[in-house]
Protein backbone atom coordinates (compact mmCIF):
# COMPACT_ATOMS: atom_id res chain seq x y z
CA UNK A 1 0.00 0.00 0.00
CA UNK A 2 1.17 3.54 -0.39
CA UNK A 3 0.42 6.73 0.75
CA UNK A 4 -1.88 8.97 -1.73
CA UNK A 5 -1.23 12.29 -1.81
CA UNK A 6 1.66 14.89 0.22
CA UNK A 7 1.00 18.24 -0.06
CA UNK A 8 3.50 20.69 -1.28
CA UNK A 9 4.63 20.68 2.00
CA UNK A 10 6.67 20.04 4.05
CA UNK A 11 8.79 17.84 1.90
CA UNK A 12 9.46 14.72 -0.06
CA UNK A 13 7.46 11.26 0.84
CA UNK A 14 8.63 8.49 2.78
CA UNK A 15 6.36 6.22 1.58
CA UNK A 16 7.12 6.15 -2.18
CA UNK A 17 3.80 4.95 -4.18
CA UNK A 18 4.55 2.56 -6.97
CA UNK A 19 2.21 2.21 -9.79
CA UNK A 20 1.49 -0.97 -11.78
CA UNK A 21 4.07 -0.06 -13.88
CA UNK A 22 6.85 -0.19 -11.33
CA UNK A 23 6.85 3.68 -11.28
CA UNK A 24 7.97 5.33 -7.83
CA UNK A 25 6.82 8.14 -6.67
CA UNK A 26 9.13 10.18 -4.44
CA UNK A 27 7.96 13.48 -4.78
CA UNK A 28 5.90 16.00 -2.37
CA UNK A 29 3.25 16.08 -5.18
CA UNK A 30 0.15 14.53 -5.40
CA UNK A 31 -0.17 10.49 -5.91
CA UNK A 32 -2.48 11.29 -8.74
CA UNK A 33 1.22 12.83 -10.07
CA UNK A 34 3.33 10.95 -8.38
CA UNK A 35 1.49 7.77 -9.72
CA UNK A 36 1.70 9.23 -13.64
CA UNK A 37 4.21 10.94 -14.39
CA UNK A 38 7.51 11.21 -11.75
CA UNK A 39 9.66 8.77 -12.23
CA UNK A 40 9.44 8.85 -16.20
CA UNK A 41 11.86 10.15 -17.38
CA UNK A 42 11.54 14.11 -17.98
CA UNK A 43 13.65 14.61 -21.53
CA UNK A 44 14.66 18.02 -22.22
CA UNK A 45 11.39 18.95 -24.48
CA UNK A 46 11.79 21.22 -27.41
CA UNK A 47 9.96 24.55 -27.76
CA UNK A 48 6.61 23.93 -30.08
CA UNK A 49 6.23 27.80 -29.59
CA UNK A 50 3.42 29.80 -28.67
CA UNK A 51 1.39 29.55 -31.47
CA UNK A 52 -0.97 26.97 -30.88
CA UNK A 53 -2.93 25.71 -33.74
CA UNK A 54 -6.80 26.82 -34.11
CA UNK A 55 -9.62 24.24 -32.69
CA UNK A 56 -10.92 23.81 -36.07
CA UNK A 57 -7.79 22.82 -37.06
CA UNK A 58 -6.92 20.28 -34.48
CA UNK A 59 -10.27 18.29 -35.16
CA UNK A 60 -10.47 18.40 -38.88
CA UNK A 61 -10.99 15.19 -40.51
CA UNK A 62 -8.07 14.25 -42.88
CA UNK A 63 -9.68 15.10 -46.13
CA UNK A 64 -8.79 15.98 -49.74
CA UNK A 65 -7.92 19.38 -50.38
CA UNK A 66 -9.72 21.55 -52.67
CA UNK A 67 -10.11 20.53 -56.13
CA UNK A 68 -9.34 16.69 -55.20
CA UNK A 69 -12.15 14.21 -56.00
CA UNK A 70 -14.35 14.04 -52.51
CA UNK A 71 -13.65 10.79 -50.75
CA UNK A 72 -16.76 9.68 -48.63
CA UNK A 73 -14.43 7.15 -46.50
CA UNK A 74 -14.20 9.08 -43.03
CA UNK A 75 -10.93 9.07 -41.72
CA UNK A 76 -9.59 7.05 -39.05
CA UNK A 77 -8.39 9.75 -36.57
CA UNK A 78 -10.24 13.06 -35.93
CA UNK A 79 -7.23 15.07 -36.15
CA UNK A 80 -5.44 15.27 -33.65
CA UNK A 81 -2.03 16.16 -34.11
CA UNK A 82 -0.43 14.02 -31.57
CA UNK A 83 -2.65 10.76 -31.67
CA UNK A 84 -3.30 10.92 -35.19
CA UNK A 85 -5.12 7.47 -34.91
CA UNK A 86 -7.50 8.02 -31.89
CA UNK A 87 -11.55 9.18 -33.13
CA UNK A 88 -12.38 8.74 -36.48
CA UNK A 89 -13.52 11.77 -39.23
CA UNK A 90 -16.60 12.49 -40.95
CA UNK A 91 -19.29 12.09 -38.21
CA UNK A 92 -20.00 13.27 -34.62
CA UNK A 93 -21.40 10.99 -32.01
CA UNK A 94 -24.43 12.30 -30.50
CA UNK A 95 -25.86 9.11 -27.82
CA UNK A 96 -24.08 6.04 -26.77
CA UNK A 97 -26.77 3.79 -26.01
CA UNK A 98 -24.25 0.71 -24.30
CA UNK A 99 -25.96 -3.01 -23.26
CA UNK A 100 -23.75 -5.27 -21.92
CA UNK A 101 -22.88 -7.79 -19.09
CA UNK A 102 -19.71 -8.67 -17.98
CA UNK A 103 -18.83 -11.88 -15.75
CA UNK A 104 -16.08 -11.61 -13.61
CA UNK A 105 -15.32 -15.35 -13.22
CA UNK A 106 -14.64 -15.52 -17.23
CA UNK A 107 -13.23 -12.09 -17.61
CA UNK A 108 -16.27 -11.83 -20.76
CA UNK A 109 -17.82 -8.81 -21.80
CA UNK A 110 -21.31 -8.93 -23.76
CA UNK A 111 -23.32 -6.89 -25.36
CA UNK A 112 -24.53 -4.29 -28.04
CA UNK A 113 -23.50 -0.93 -28.26
CA UNK A 114 -25.71 1.66 -30.41
CA UNK A 115 -24.36 4.87 -31.10
CA UNK A 116 -26.32 7.65 -32.67
CA UNK A 117 -24.45 10.11 -35.15
CA UNK A 118 -24.69 12.71 -37.59
CA UNK A 119 -22.94 12.33 -40.56
CA UNK A 120 -20.13 15.21 -41.69
CA UNK A 121 -19.94 14.10 -44.71
CA UNK A 122 -21.14 11.59 -46.94
CA UNK A 123 -19.54 8.34 -46.32
CA UNK A 124 -19.41 5.18 -47.96
CA UNK A 125 -17.44 3.99 -44.65
CA UNK A 126 -16.56 5.35 -41.32
CA UNK A 127 -14.63 3.78 -38.53
CA UNK A 128 -15.08 3.13 -34.72
CA UNK A 129 -11.83 2.56 -32.62
CA UNK A 130 -12.12 -0.29 -30.64
CA UNK A 131 -9.48 -2.65 -29.02
CA UNK A 132 -9.54 -5.95 -29.09
CA UNK A 133 -13.19 -8.11 -28.47
CA UNK A 134 -15.15 -9.87 -31.12
CA UNK A 135 -17.70 -8.00 -33.54
CA UNK A 136 -20.33 -10.58 -34.64
CA UNK A 137 -22.71 -8.22 -36.06
CA UNK A 138 -23.03 -4.61 -37.14
CA UNK A 139 -26.13 -2.77 -38.12
CA UNK A 140 -26.83 0.81 -39.83
CA UNK A 141 -30.47 1.83 -38.99
CA UNK A 142 -31.38 -1.38 -38.65
CA UNK A 143 -29.86 -2.99 -42.17
CA UNK A 144 -26.75 -4.80 -41.82
CA UNK A 145 -23.61 -3.48 -42.55
CA UNK A 146 -19.89 -5.17 -43.71
CA UNK A 147 -17.16 -4.31 -41.36
CA UNK A 148 -13.50 -5.40 -40.94
CA UNK A 149 -10.66 -5.04 -38.54
CA UNK A 150 -7.81 -2.84 -38.47
CA UNK A 151 -5.48 -2.03 -35.92
CA UNK A 152 -8.02 -0.45 -32.75
CA UNK A 153 -10.22 0.02 -35.75
CA UNK A 154 -13.61 -0.65 -36.44
CA UNK A 155 -14.13 -0.14 -40.16
CA UNK A 156 -18.02 -0.10 -41.08
CA UNK A 157 -19.31 -0.02 -44.61
CA UNK A 158 -22.83 0.36 -44.52
CA UNK A 159 -25.62 -1.32 -46.89
CA UNK A 160 -26.94 2.17 -48.02
CA UNK A 161 -24.73 5.46 -48.77
CA UNK A 162 -24.90 8.27 -45.94
CA UNK A 163 -25.28 11.66 -47.01
CA UNK A 164 -23.66 14.53 -45.22
CA UNK A 165 -26.12 15.78 -42.37
CA UNK A 166 -27.74 12.15 -41.86
CA UNK A 167 -28.87 11.13 -38.49
CA UNK A 168 -28.11 7.58 -38.46
CA UNK A 169 -27.71 4.81 -35.66
CA UNK A 170 -25.36 1.63 -35.54
CA UNK A 171 -25.22 -0.80 -33.57
CA UNK A 172 -22.50 -2.90 -32.93
CA UNK A 173 -22.98 -6.60 -30.98
CA UNK A 174 -19.65 -7.83 -29.75
CA UNK A 175 -18.38 -10.07 -26.94
CA UNK A 176 -14.78 -10.92 -25.73
CA UNK A 177 -12.15 -10.51 -22.90
CA UNK A 178 -11.74 -6.60 -22.80
CA UNK A 179 -7.30 -6.05 -22.76
CA UNK A 180 -6.38 -2.43 -20.69
CA UNK A 181 -4.33 -0.68 -22.77
CA UNK A 182 -0.42 -0.57 -21.75
CA UNK A 183 2.58 1.66 -21.96
CA UNK A 184 1.22 4.40 -23.88
CA UNK A 185 1.48 7.89 -22.93
CA UNK A 186 3.71 6.89 -19.84
CA UNK A 187 0.41 5.40 -17.90
CA UNK A 188 1.17 1.77 -17.14
CA UNK A 189 -2.42 0.22 -17.98
CA UNK A 190 -5.63 1.73 -18.58
CA UNK A 191 -9.40 1.03 -19.81
CA UNK A 192 -11.42 -1.25 -18.86
CA UNK A 193 -9.07 -3.43 -16.48
CA UNK A 194 -10.73 -6.70 -14.83
CA UNK A 195 -10.17 -7.08 -10.66
CA UNK A 196 -10.98 -10.02 -8.90
CA UNK A 197 -14.53 -9.17 -8.16
CA UNK A 198 -15.37 -6.73 -11.14
CA UNK A 199 -13.85 -4.73 -13.50
CA UNK A 200 -11.83 -1.03 -12.57
CA UNK A 201 -12.64 1.47 -15.27
CA UNK A 202 -10.24 3.98 -16.56
CA UNK A 203 -9.97 5.61 -19.94
CA UNK A 204 -8.21 8.89 -20.17
CA UNK A 205 -6.20 9.25 -22.70
CA UNK A 206 -7.86 6.60 -25.03
CA UNK A 207 -9.07 3.68 -23.21
CA UNK A 208 -12.88 3.54 -23.89
CA UNK A 209 -12.15 1.72 -27.00
CA UNK A 210 -11.42 -1.09 -24.69
CA UNK A 211 -14.89 -1.57 -23.88
CA UNK A 212 -17.36 -0.06 -26.25
CA UNK A 213 -16.95 1.17 -29.85
CA UNK A 214 -16.55 4.54 -29.90
CA UNK A 215 -14.98 8.06 -31.76
CA UNK A 216 -12.85 7.84 -28.76
CA UNK A 217 -11.68 11.44 -28.34
CA UNK A 218 -13.04 14.32 -26.35
CA UNK A 219 -13.71 16.47 -29.16
CA UNK A 220 -16.45 14.38 -29.82
CA UNK A 221 -19.09 14.25 -27.07
CA UNK A 222 -22.27 12.67 -26.28
CA UNK A 223 -24.53 11.42 -23.87
CA UNK A 224 -24.82 8.11 -22.46
CA UNK A 225 -27.11 5.27 -21.53
CA UNK A 226 -26.00 2.43 -19.82
CA UNK A 227 -27.39 -0.94 -19.28
CA UNK A 228 -25.05 -3.02 -17.46
CA UNK A 229 -25.77 -6.99 -16.25
CA UNK A 230 -23.47 -8.36 -13.28
CA UNK A 231 -23.86 -11.45 -11.14
CA UNK A 232 -26.28 -10.77 -8.63
CA UNK A 233 -24.56 -9.59 -5.32
CA UNK A 234 -22.46 -7.57 -7.39
CA UNK A 235 -23.23 -3.40 -8.75
CA UNK A 236 -22.06 -1.84 -11.69
CA UNK A 237 -21.17 1.91 -11.30
CA UNK A 238 -21.85 4.43 -14.12
CA UNK A 239 -21.50 7.86 -14.35
CA UNK A 240 -25.17 9.97 -14.11
CA UNK A 241 -27.59 8.92 -12.05
CA UNK A 242 -29.32 5.36 -11.99
CA UNK A 243 -32.62 4.73 -13.63
CA UNK A 244 -35.10 2.81 -11.42
CA UNK A 245 -34.69 0.31 -9.07
CA UNK A 246 -31.28 -2.54 -10.26
CA UNK A 247 -33.59 -5.67 -11.24
CA UNK A 248 -32.48 -9.08 -10.68
CA UNK A 249 -33.52 -12.60 -12.69
CA UNK A 250 -32.13 -15.20 -12.58
CA UNK A 251 -28.83 -14.55 -10.30
CA UNK A 252 -28.17 -11.78 -12.57
CA UNK A 253 -28.90 -8.04 -11.56
CA UNK A 254 -29.28 -4.93 -14.26
CA UNK A 255 -28.50 -1.76 -13.34
CA UNK A 256 -29.70 1.09 -15.54
CA UNK A 257 -28.04 4.54 -15.59
CA UNK A 258 -28.01 7.79 -17.66
CA UNK A 259 -25.74 10.65 -18.21
CA UNK A 260 -27.90 13.05 -19.61
CA UNK A 261 -24.97 15.66 -20.04
CA UNK A 262 -22.25 15.38 -22.93
CA UNK A 263 -19.36 13.53 -21.89
CA UNK A 264 -16.14 12.69 -23.13
CA UNK A 265 -15.52 8.69 -23.68
CA UNK A 266 -12.57 8.56 -21.55
CA UNK A 267 -15.04 9.55 -18.84
CA UNK A 268 -17.59 6.67 -19.40
CA UNK A 269 -16.73 3.85 -16.64
CA UNK A 270 -18.90 0.97 -15.71
CA UNK A 271 -16.69 0.25 -12.44
CA UNK A 272 -17.74 -3.12 -11.12
CA UNK A 273 -17.34 -5.29 -8.04
CA UNK A 274 -18.76 -5.64 -4.24
CA UNK A 275 -19.57 -1.93 -3.22
CA UNK A 276 -20.93 -0.45 -0.16
CA UNK A 277 -23.44 2.73 -1.13
CA UNK A 278 -24.34 5.46 0.11
CA UNK A 279 -26.55 8.19 -1.42
CA UNK A 280 -27.03 11.57 0.16
CA UNK A 281 -27.71 15.17 -0.77
CA UNK A 282 -25.69 18.15 -0.53
CA UNK A 283 -26.00 21.05 1.29
CA UNK A 284 -27.14 23.10 -1.85
CA UNK A 285 -29.58 20.33 -3.07
CA UNK A 286 -27.51 18.07 -5.37
CA UNK A 287 -27.61 13.96 -5.11
CA UNK A 288 -24.50 12.52 -4.23
CA UNK A 289 -23.73 9.01 -4.87
CA UNK A 290 -20.72 7.28 -3.06
CA UNK A 291 -19.46 3.75 -3.63
CA UNK A 292 -16.09 1.71 -1.93
CA UNK A 293 -15.19 -1.51 -2.00
CA UNK A 294 -15.90 -3.79 1.24
CA UNK A 295 -12.22 -3.07 2.69
CA UNK A 296 -12.94 0.29 2.20
CA UNK A 297 -16.26 0.38 4.32
CA UNK A 298 -14.90 2.31 6.82
CA UNK A 299 -14.35 5.36 4.35
CA UNK A 300 -17.99 5.59 2.97
CA UNK A 301 -18.92 8.53 5.33
CA UNK A 302 -16.71 10.33 4.68
CA UNK A 303 -16.28 10.39 0.92
CA UNK A 304 -19.79 11.07 1.06
CA UNK A 305 -19.50 14.22 2.94
CA UNK A 306 -16.88 15.42 1.81
CA UNK A 307 -17.93 14.50 -1.90
CA UNK A 308 -20.92 16.96 -1.43
CA UNK A 309 -18.78 19.60 0.73
CA UNK A 310 -16.50 20.37 -1.73
CA UNK A 311 -18.47 20.08 -4.92
CA UNK A 312 -20.65 22.82 -3.15
CA UNK A 313 -17.92 25.14 -2.47
CA UNK A 314 -16.07 24.73 -6.08
CA UNK A 315 -20.35 26.01 -7.45
CA UNK A 316 -19.05 29.34 -5.38
CA UNK A 317 -15.52 29.66 -6.94
CA UNK A 318 -15.99 27.95 -10.94
CA UNK A 319 -19.72 28.67 -11.33
CA UNK A 320 -22.71 26.52 -11.38
CA UNK A 321 -21.80 22.57 -11.35
CA UNK A 322 -22.61 21.05 -14.51
CA UNK A 323 -24.12 18.30 -14.02
CA UNK A 324 -27.23 15.99 -11.98
CA UNK A 325 -25.04 14.55 -9.36
CA UNK A 326 -22.06 13.83 -7.84
CA UNK A 327 -20.44 11.29 -6.06
CA UNK A 328 -17.30 9.03 -5.78
CA UNK A 329 -15.86 5.54 -5.98
CA UNK A 330 -13.10 3.86 -3.89
CA UNK A 331 -12.62 0.68 -5.49
CA UNK A 332 -9.94 -1.80 -4.04
CA UNK A 333 -7.94 -1.95 -7.23
CA UNK A 334 -4.44 -0.47 -6.42
CA UNK A 335 -3.69 1.73 -8.80
CA UNK A 336 -2.83 4.49 -6.77
CA UNK A 337 -4.33 7.17 -8.77
CA UNK A 338 -7.79 8.93 -9.58
CA UNK A 339 -9.91 9.93 -12.02
CA UNK A 340 -12.00 12.78 -12.92
CA UNK A 341 -15.31 9.83 -14.09
CA UNK A 342 -17.90 12.08 -15.19
CA UNK A 343 -20.31 12.80 -11.91
CA UNK A 344 -18.17 9.64 -10.30
CA UNK A 345 -14.39 10.33 -9.48
CA UNK A 346 -13.28 7.36 -8.86
CA UNK A 347 -10.20 6.60 -6.76
CA UNK A 348 -7.74 3.20 -6.91
CA UNK A 349 -7.37 1.86 -3.98
CA UNK A 350 -7.13 4.58 -1.89
CA UNK A 351 -8.88 6.62 0.89
CA UNK A 352 -8.35 10.28 -0.70
CA UNK A 353 -7.77 12.95 1.25
CA UNK A 354 -10.12 16.05 0.48
CA UNK A 355 -6.98 17.49 -1.34
CA UNK A 356 -7.32 14.51 -3.82
CA UNK A 357 -11.12 14.83 -3.54
CA UNK A 358 -11.37 18.42 -4.13
CA UNK A 359 -8.78 18.16 -7.49
CA UNK A 360 -11.21 15.45 -9.11
CA UNK A 361 -14.56 17.37 -8.33
CA UNK A 362 -12.22 20.51 -9.69
CA UNK A 363 -12.01 18.33 -13.20
CA UNK A 364 -15.97 18.01 -12.97
CA UNK A 365 -15.56 21.63 -14.57
CA UNK A 366 -12.18 21.82 -16.17
CA UNK A 367 -11.90 18.22 -17.98
CA UNK A 368 -15.22 17.21 -17.86
CA UNK A 369 -17.81 20.22 -18.34
CA UNK A 370 -14.61 22.25 -20.40
CA UNK A 371 -13.24 19.09 -22.44
CA UNK A 372 -10.08 19.62 -24.80
CA UNK A 373 -10.17 19.34 -28.38
CA UNK A 374 -6.48 17.97 -28.44
CA UNK A 375 -4.80 16.63 -25.67
CA UNK A 376 -1.58 18.56 -26.03
CA UNK A 377 -4.27 21.70 -24.21
CA UNK A 378 -4.32 18.69 -21.17
CA UNK A 379 -2.77 21.85 -18.72
CA UNK A 380 -6.30 23.23 -18.78
CA UNK A 381 -7.79 20.18 -16.99
CA UNK A 382 -4.73 19.31 -15.24
CA UNK A 383 -3.19 22.75 -14.36
CA UNK A 384 -6.33 24.20 -13.34
CA UNK A 385 -6.85 20.72 -11.10
CA UNK A 386 -4.19 21.28 -9.15
CA UNK A 387 -4.20 24.86 -8.79
CA UNK A 388 -7.52 23.82 -7.28
CA UNK A 389 -6.09 21.82 -4.94
CA UNK A 390 -3.58 24.90 -3.62
CA UNK A 391 -6.97 27.18 -3.58
CA UNK A 392 -8.60 24.56 -1.35
CA UNK A 393 -5.49 24.76 1.04
CA UNK A 394 -6.05 28.13 0.72
CA UNK A 395 -9.72 27.81 1.79
CA UNK A 396 -9.30 25.44 4.21
CA UNK A 397 -6.25 27.53 5.90
CA UNK A 398 -3.65 24.94 5.42
CA UNK A 399 -0.91 26.76 2.73
CA UNK A 400 -2.02 29.81 0.43
CA UNK A 401 -1.67 29.49 -3.33
CA UNK A 402 1.04 31.49 -3.72
CA UNK A 403 3.48 29.75 -0.90
CA UNK A 404 2.83 26.75 -3.30
CA UNK A 405 4.02 28.78 -6.06
CA UNK A 406 7.02 30.62 -4.50
CA UNK A 407 8.11 26.54 -3.27
CA UNK A 408 7.90 24.96 -7.32
CA UNK A 409 9.52 28.33 -8.08
CA UNK A 410 12.37 28.20 -6.20
CA UNK A 411 13.99 24.87 -7.47
CA UNK A 412 15.81 26.55 -10.56
CA UNK A 413 16.57 22.96 -12.01
CA UNK A 414 13.13 21.28 -12.01
CA UNK A 415 12.85 19.47 -14.90
CA UNK A 416 9.56 21.05 -15.61
CA UNK A 417 10.92 24.14 -16.81
CA UNK A 418 12.48 21.72 -19.84
CA UNK A 419 9.16 21.05 -19.95
CA UNK A 420 6.37 23.58 -21.56
CA UNK A 421 3.19 22.59 -20.42
CA UNK A 422 1.31 24.33 -23.08
CA UNK A 423 2.30 21.76 -25.24
CA UNK A 424 2.00 18.37 -23.61
CA UNK A 425 3.57 15.70 -25.06
CA UNK A 426 2.20 12.04 -26.21
CA UNK A 427 5.08 10.16 -24.88
CA UNK A 428 4.73 12.32 -21.87
CA UNK A 429 1.31 13.55 -21.36
CA UNK A 430 0.87 13.56 -17.53
CA UNK A 431 3.91 14.94 -16.78
CA UNK A 432 4.61 16.54 -13.69
CA UNK A 433 4.98 19.98 -15.50
CA UNK A 434 1.44 19.95 -17.30
CA UNK A 435 0.44 19.68 -13.55
CA UNK A 436 2.38 21.98 -11.37
CA UNK A 437 3.77 24.54 -14.22
CA UNK A 438 0.20 24.21 -15.30
CA UNK A 439 -1.62 25.44 -11.68
CA UNK A 440 1.57 27.98 -11.58
CA UNK A 441 0.62 29.28 -15.04
CA UNK A 442 -2.74 30.03 -13.30
CA UNK A 443 -1.10 31.94 -10.62
CA UNK A 444 0.99 34.00 -12.59
CA UNK A 445 -1.91 35.02 -14.16
CA UNK A 446 -3.87 35.27 -11.43
CA UNK A 447 -1.01 37.94 -10.04
CA UNK A 448 -0.99 39.89 -12.81
CA UNK A 449 -5.00 40.47 -12.89
CA UNK A 450 -5.89 40.62 -9.71
CA UNK A 451 -8.58 38.39 -7.71
CA UNK A 452 -11.07 40.80 -8.81
CA UNK A 453 -10.49 39.59 -12.42
CA UNK A 454 -9.24 36.43 -11.99
CA UNK A 455 -12.16 34.68 -10.18
CA UNK A 456 -14.56 36.28 -12.57
CA UNK A 457 -12.69 35.20 -16.15
CA UNK A 458 -12.28 31.25 -14.22
CA UNK A 459 -16.74 31.93 -13.99
CA UNK A 460 -16.87 33.05 -17.38
CA UNK A 461 -14.56 30.29 -18.57
CA UNK A 462 -16.73 27.67 -17.40
CA UNK A 463 -20.13 29.33 -18.06
CA UNK A 464 -18.97 29.98 -21.82
CA UNK A 465 -17.76 26.96 -22.61
CA UNK A 466 -19.87 24.51 -20.08
CA UNK A 467 -20.40 20.79 -22.08
CA UNK A 468 -18.18 22.40 -25.12
CA UNK A 469 -13.97 21.86 -26.43
CA UNK A 470 -12.09 24.76 -25.65
CA UNK A 471 -8.37 25.35 -26.49
CA UNK A 472 -5.40 27.17 -24.58
CA UNK A 473 -5.76 29.94 -27.22
CA UNK A 474 -9.99 30.19 -26.35
CA UNK A 475 -8.50 30.93 -22.99
CA UNK A 476 -5.90 33.34 -23.89
CA UNK A 477 -8.13 35.04 -25.57
CA UNK A 478 -10.90 35.01 -22.69
CA UNK A 479 -8.21 36.37 -20.41
CA UNK A 480 -7.23 39.41 -22.09
CA UNK A 481 -10.69 40.09 -22.59
CA UNK A 482 -11.56 39.82 -18.98
CA UNK A 483 -8.86 41.66 -18.11
CA UNK A 484 -8.51 44.26 -20.38
CA UNK A 485 -4.78 43.19 -20.53
CA UNK A 486 -2.16 42.29 -23.61
CA UNK A 487 -1.10 38.83 -22.10
CA UNK A 488 0.62 37.13 -24.32
CA UNK A 489 3.98 37.28 -23.05
CA UNK A 490 2.97 35.73 -19.74
CA UNK A 491 1.02 33.10 -21.33
CA UNK A 492 4.30 32.37 -23.72
CA UNK A 493 6.67 32.62 -20.90
CA UNK A 494 4.51 29.77 -18.71
CA UNK A 495 3.16 27.73 -21.90
CA UNK A 496 5.55 27.66 -24.26
CA UNK A 497 9.34 28.43 -23.75
CA UNK A 498 11.42 25.90 -22.26
CA UNK A 499 13.02 27.58 -19.74
CA UNK A 500 12.08 29.06 -16.48
CA UNK A 501 10.17 32.25 -16.71
CA UNK A 502 11.18 35.26 -14.90
CA UNK A 503 9.93 35.88 -11.48
CA UNK A 504 6.41 37.10 -11.33
CA UNK A 505 5.62 40.57 -9.64
N1 LIG B 1 -6.59 12.67 -14.91
C1 LIG B 1 -6.16 11.90 -13.77
C2 LIG B 1 -6.00 12.94 -12.65
O1 LIG B 1 -5.11 13.75 -12.68
C3 LIG B 1 -4.90 11.13 -14.00
C4 LIG B 1 -4.99 10.06 -15.06
C5 LIG B 1 -4.60 10.15 -16.33
C6 LIG B 1 -5.52 8.76 -14.96
N2 LIG B 1 -4.86 9.01 -17.01
C7 LIG B 1 -5.41 8.15 -16.20
C8 LIG B 1 -6.07 8.06 -13.94
C9 LIG B 1 -5.86 6.86 -16.44
C10 LIG B 1 -6.54 6.80 -14.17
C11 LIG B 1 -6.42 6.20 -15.41
O2 LIG B 1 -6.80 13.01 -11.79
ZN1 LIG C 1 -6.14 15.53 -12.65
Amino acid sequence: MSTHRLPPFPGPTTTPTTTPTGVRAGRSVSALICALAVGAATACAPSEGAVAPSQAAAVAPASPGAGASRSTTGAPGIGDPDFPSDGNGGYDVQHYDLRLSYDPSSRKLAGSATIEAKAAQDLTSFDLDLHGLTVSRVTVDGGAASFSRGKDELVIEPGKRISNGDRFAVTVDYSGVPEPMRDSANLGQYGFISTADGAFVTCEPNGAKTWFPSNDHPSDKATYDFQITVPEGLTAIANGEMAGTPQTRAGKTTFVWQEKHPMASYLATMTTGKFQIRTGTSDKGLPIYVAVADSFRGSLGQLLTQTGKITDYWSTVFGPYPFSSTGGVIDDYAAGYALENQTKPIYGGFSPEPAIIAHELAHQWFGDSLSIARWRDLWLNEGFATYAEWLWAEHTGQYTADSAFKRYYANATDSMWAYPPGAARADDLFSAAVYNRGAMTLHALRREIGDDKFFPLIRAWTDAHRYGNVTTQDFIALAERVSGKDLKGLFDAWLFQPKRPAPIT
